[in-house]
């Protein structure tokens, strides 16, 4: 997960093996797998974020981030989930288009939200489904 994450991520920093071995060990984590990808999301009493998905680049369009993400939303409608949220940087448009498709809609923006290399910023989307 570490060395997908590594290559799919700058901003916001890749995630360490430790960071991951925590999540996975979390009782409230929710973890989907598929080759050359994963999703992971928290859940939070009636609500669950979505923490991460990546997909390796050598991966791509091939469908499994919406897969990945399907699974997910069946998995934790199927218990009790009521909304799901997630943040996303503001122009990662691939990301945006798969969120929408999967029917997240935009709840906020959060300008300079992130931090990212020589001191920039990055602003944030957060979008929510409602299940
Ligand atoms: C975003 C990401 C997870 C998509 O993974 P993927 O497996 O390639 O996505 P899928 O093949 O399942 O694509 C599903 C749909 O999302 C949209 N989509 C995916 N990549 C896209 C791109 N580069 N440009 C436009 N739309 C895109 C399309 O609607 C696509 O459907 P289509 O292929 O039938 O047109 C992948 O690009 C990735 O890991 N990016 C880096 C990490 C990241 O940004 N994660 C999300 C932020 S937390």
């Amino acid at each position: 997960m570490a060395e997908i994450h590594a290559a799919c991520f700058t901003q916001p920093r890749p995630w360490s093996a430790t960071e991951f071995r925590e999540l996975c060990a979390s009782p409230l984590c929710l973890v989907k797998t598929l080759d050359l990808g994963f999703a992971i999301t928290r859940r939070a009493g009636p609500e669950a974020e979505l923490l991460t998905i990546a997909v390796h680049p050598d991966a791509r369009r091939q469908g499994k981030a919406r897969a990945l993400l399907s699974e997910l939303l069946a998995t934790l409608q199927s218990d009790g989930c009521e909304e799901v949220f997630l943040e996303v940087v503001a122009d990662n448009h691939p990301a945006i288009v798969l969120y929408k498709a999967a029917g997240f809609t935009e709840l906020s923006y959060r300008k300079d939200y992130y931090n990212g290399v020589n001191g920039s910023k990055s602003a944030a989307l957060v979008m929510r489904k409602i299940l």
